[in-house]
């Protein structure tokens, strides 16, 4: 009762005052964030220590210096293979082991080779193939060179920043209240640091104890933050560090709060802002026209992040051109985490597709996903029973729109209990997935991370019996509020607890799934509705003794690590789909995200491209958010425009909160169902390329989609826009994104600083655009401006069916778009969109290229996966005249084809060409 009350609470307040900001802290209600922000420019007081260093076949070592407190830090710059190094800062001998971020890396990074030259007095030159760490010893600083370019420099500025640990000081340190500054915390000085001018640490309220609203964390080991700054010399932009609301390029922190990376529920969050957000992922790039390079800042601790640039900020950017130069006073970003190491991977680039892969080669790639998790899904909270899901199955039959997926919100379950099902409404569940599964669709359902405090409940039994929750330091277990009411957390930081969770999923103990059910972890963060900031308690203790302080925003990641595990265990040859809302590092090893509770208003559409753009480059291609937004009720226009927006962005999924009304397609007038149909059906066509593209993401690391400057890096105007995406480099789409408007402005990136364009092709009509710079393009409902590239090949299916399984044996069409010489290139992948054989090689990979009127295939290992596909149907468009004919030469023998004109493309049907066989299909003119 008292949880049915709070969820109410929660809801109608939320649903009527939008996100409260006092709930969530400003820069300056946070003691750590305020102190380290206290720290002037261009006063380090760290150096190395003369003597110290020690040379190794792939590092050096070193030790550093506070100069004011005399305390001892040591250093290590590693060389990796492919332009990364890696700088780690620790304390010499710290009183308590401080934490070092485990799991975020897909294994131990590949060491590189090193020469050390001119060891003079201040300055150490480290040598790593192209490139070079300039190691300066007073004050510290390292500059990295790519090819002799000064790509990226730590603590240019200093603000580097390392709060030793120290014992608790005598005198009980008072509190501040609110964040009000009420009384200095005295604390205790080491001998040495006795006569130094006291840190900030030591003169700030809330360095020892700290309260937020009514919450206190009791903070024993006080103040431990690490910062460090790094300025990017060749960037003219910053972009990354997910997850917030805003634009792709970050803008100035000057006069505002830093960017938060602290996984928060955040109810109805705004858009625009810096706000912390569900998922941290502590990367950012620094690109300009020459070079891009990045950081990953590999740290899990709550983390403020400042941006140095003069991009929004009229009065420097006014001093930068009348007194400095760019390079004088690059753009910069200071990290700033309450907690652990300094361990910060510096990535050369030097391109931005070179850069994206130097971070995906440390941390992972999204592993290719069952191809029906590609298409469609349907979810709201709730779908509320059996016959509700049937229906709802049966209707997009009904209407024809395709659909592979249901979905169940939390609200299948007994009492919010996971791996457990409601039998009143749910009394079948078995029968339920078999009838989804019989027509070809699948059931993904949720499973959260809290657990319900009743002790009929055998999974919180388990945990209590086995002292598998997080825990008090008084190891009490912790207990919270969420969906069940009173609630734990088990501690996934501990392998037997993650062991325990996984074997949930074996069906021999969830008994009433199947192994074609899949699932939705959310509420990760985790989410604590009394807790502070909606989360847990910094003083909570995980395995191994570490603070939740430490871990924050690694607890999301190391649940669906657990569930990936657990799927794996089930069924180890089906690939495993898991939804998560928290993420780190990472993450997208184990499922695909999306970008939360966000609200059917226009804004909100927009944000969903710029979110998922910067989660695409920072290794989470899998993203997409609430088509429809989840709070509200979209009118027709939005809903429509929201279709056709979410048909390009990788995961594709309705939702909605459960107060708003029912919104399944047929329930809005018929022409907003037809565009919603037909949006769902353009997402079907390009399935085989959706399917490529994420193939080629897990061997090669490069995104899904790219923001234009992934292609167009030399193209200034390119650098903001964040209203249109490239799938690969492929196609570029700009969907409508204003209410009532009859054109939109495309912006086509040019290749040059001469401002040439590449060719581009209205993927409806097979216009072409030549020139770089924006074009008014004009929409009617059911446009979605997308244009494929000259010179590329796109692989589509066009039979219109149910579910994406049913057209798995369908034919392909290839789309040949040719560039100014007439050439164009593109690649097909194919297998069983389901196991891992492809990991055995039972798959194909097909390159097609076309060149001298010619069309030929070559496959990329050999084709192994049986399929039974042909291709059907060749659409050619930039050919100067319409050929007479065409011959295609199959094993030796040649056959005729005709050759149709049809607008301003070339059709040759039924070529005879099955998907294993080599060909060349020649044109005649
Ligand atoms: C919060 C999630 O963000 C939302 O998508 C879901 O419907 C609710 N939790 C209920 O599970």
């Amino acid at each position: 009762m008292r949880a049915a009350l709070f969820l109410l609470l929660f809801c109608v307040v939320g649903l009527a005052l939008g996100v409260d900001q006092t709930n969530f802290k400003t820069c300056d209600q946070s003691s750590f964030c305020r102190r380290v922000r206290k720290l002037q420019p261009g006063n380090s007081k760290f150096a190395l220590v003369p003597g110290t260093l020690n040379t190794y076949s792939d590092s050096v070592t070193a030790d550093i210096i506070h100069k004011d407190n005399q305390h001892l830090f040591v250093f290590k710059l590693e060389a990796l293979q492919g332009n990364t190094f890696r700088v780690l800062i620790d304390e010499k001998s710290p009183l308590r082991p401080r934490y070092k971020v485990e799991h975020a890396l897909k294994d131990t990074p590949r060491p590189g080779t090193i020469k050390v030259l001119n060891e003079d007095g201040n300055q150490l030159t480290i040598v790593s193939g192209p490139n070079k760490a300039v190691i300066i010893g007073d004050p510290f600083r390292i500059d990295f060179y790519q090819d002799d370019v000064l790509s990226v420099s730590v603590n240019a500025k200093g603000l580097m920043n390392f709060e030793y640990l120290r014992t608790k000081p005598n005198t009980e340190a008072k509190n501040e209240v609110d964040g009000n500054v009420d009384a200095a915390a005295p604390a205790e000085a080491t001998p040495e640091a006795q006569n130094a001018v006291k840190p900030a640490e030591d003169e700030d309220p809330g360095a020892w104890e700290e309260n937020f609203k009514s919450h206190h964390d009791s903070k024993p080991y006080g103040p431990e933050a690490v910062a460090l700054d790094f300025s990017f010399p060749e960037a003219e932009v910053l972009f990354g560090i997910p997850e917030h609301a805003d634009s792709f390029v970050l803008k100035s922190t000057s006069g505002t709060d830093p960017y938060r990376l602290y996984n928060l529920d955040v109810f109805e969050y705004l858009i625009d802002s810096k706000m912390a957000l569900y998922g941290s992922i502590p990367l950012i790039y620094g690109h300009g026209t020459q070079r891009t390079a990045g950081v990953y800042w590999q740290n899990a601790a709550e983390t403020w992040v400042d941006i140095y640039t003069a991009s929004n900020n009229v009065v420097s950017s006014i001093v930068n051109f009348v007194s400095r130069s760019r390079k004088a006073d690059p753009p910069a970003a200071q990290f700033i985490s309450e907690s652990g190491i300094i361990d910060a991977f510096i990535l050369l680039g030097p391109t931005p597709m070179d850069t994206f892969k130097q971070y995906t080669d440390l941390t992972g790639t999204g592993n290719l996903p069952q191809l029906y998790s590609l298409a469609y899904h349907q979810c709201r909270w709730n779908y509320n029973d059996e016959k509700d899901v049937e229906t709802v199955s049966e209707n997009f039959d009904l209407y024809d729109i395709p659909m592979d997926t249901m979905w169940l919100d939390i609200e299948y379950t007994d009492a919010k209990k996971y791996f457990t099902w409601d039998q009143y409404k749910f009394p079948n569940p078995l029968n339920m997935i078999k009838n989804l599964t019989d027509l070809g669709r699948h059931l993904v359902i949720i499973i959260d991370p809290h657990i319900k405090r009743d002790t009929g409940y055998f999974f919180h039994n388990d945990c209590t019996e086995r002292g598998y929750y997080v825990k008090h330091a008084d190891n009490r277990d912790y207990e919270g509020w969420c969906w069940p009411g009173a609630a734990s957390y088990p501690d996934f930081f501990n392998p037997e607890v993650r062991k325990y969770y996984s074997d949930q999923y074996l069906l021999s103990n969830f008994k009433t799934v199947t192994s074609d059910v899949m699932f939705w972890n959310d509420m990760n963060e985790p989410s604590v509705f009394n807790g502070p900031e909606v989360t847990m308690y910094k003083d909570l203790i995980h395995y191994g003794n570490w603070e939740h302080r430490d871990v924050h925003n690694l607890y999301g990641h190391m649940y669906i690590w657990g569930t990936f595990d657990g799927l794996i265990k089930r069924d180890p040859n089906q690939r495993p789909f898991i939804l998560t809302r928290a993420f780190f590092a990472g993450s997208q090893r184990y499922a695909a995200i999306w970008t939360g509770d966000n609200t059917a208003d226009w804004g909100h559409l927009q944000h969903s491209i710029k979110m998922c753009l910067t989660a695409a480059v920072s290794g989470l291609s899998f993203c997409g958010a609430d088509v429809g937004g989840f709070f509200g009720n979209p009118d027709p226009e939005l809903f429509e425009r929201w279709y056709q927006t979410g048909a390009f962005l990788p995961f594709f999924r309705s939702h909605a909160h459960i107060d708003t009304k029912r919104r399944e397609p047929w329930l809005y007038p018929e022409k907003t169902r037809l565009v919603i149909q037909d949006a769902i059906r353009k997402r079907y066509a390009y399935l085989p390329l959706w399917y490529t593209m994420f193939y080629e993401h897990e061997i090669d690391g490069g995104p899904v989609v790219r923001p234009l400057l992934a292609h167009y890096p030399k193209d200034k105007d390119a650098f903001g826009i964040d209203n249109s995406f490239l799938l690969q480099d492929r196609l570029l789409v700009r969907p409508v994104l204003q209410q009532g408007v009859s054109k939109v402005d495309v912006y086509f990136p040019a290749i040059d600083d001469k401002k040439t364009g590449d060719l581009w092709y209205d993927v409806d009509t097979y216009q072409r655009y030549e020139k770089s710079g924006y074009e008014s393009i004009p929409v009617n409902d059911y446009k979605v401006p997308v244009f494929q590239r000259g010179g590329t090949i796109v692989p589509r299916k066009e039979r219109h069916r149910r579910t994406s399984l049913l057209m798995q044996n369908d034919p392909y069409t290839l789309i040949v778009c040719l560039d100014r010489e007439g050439k164009a290139n593109g690649t097909l992948y194919i297998d069983d969109e389901k196991s891992y054989g492809y990991r055995k090689g039972n798959y194909i990979h097909v390159n097609f290229a076309f060149e001298n009127y010619r069309l030929t295939n070559y496959f990329i290992g050999t084709p192994k996966y049986d399929s039974k596909s042909w291709i059907e149907r060749l659409v050619i468009a930039g050919l100067e005249k319409v050929p007479k004919s065409a011959t295609i030469v199959i094993d030796g023998i040649s056959k005729q084809l005709d050759v149709l004109q049809q607008g301003k493309a070339v059709i040759i049907r039924k070529p005879g060409v099955h998907v294993r066989m080599d060909f060349s299909l020649r044109l005649n003119n």
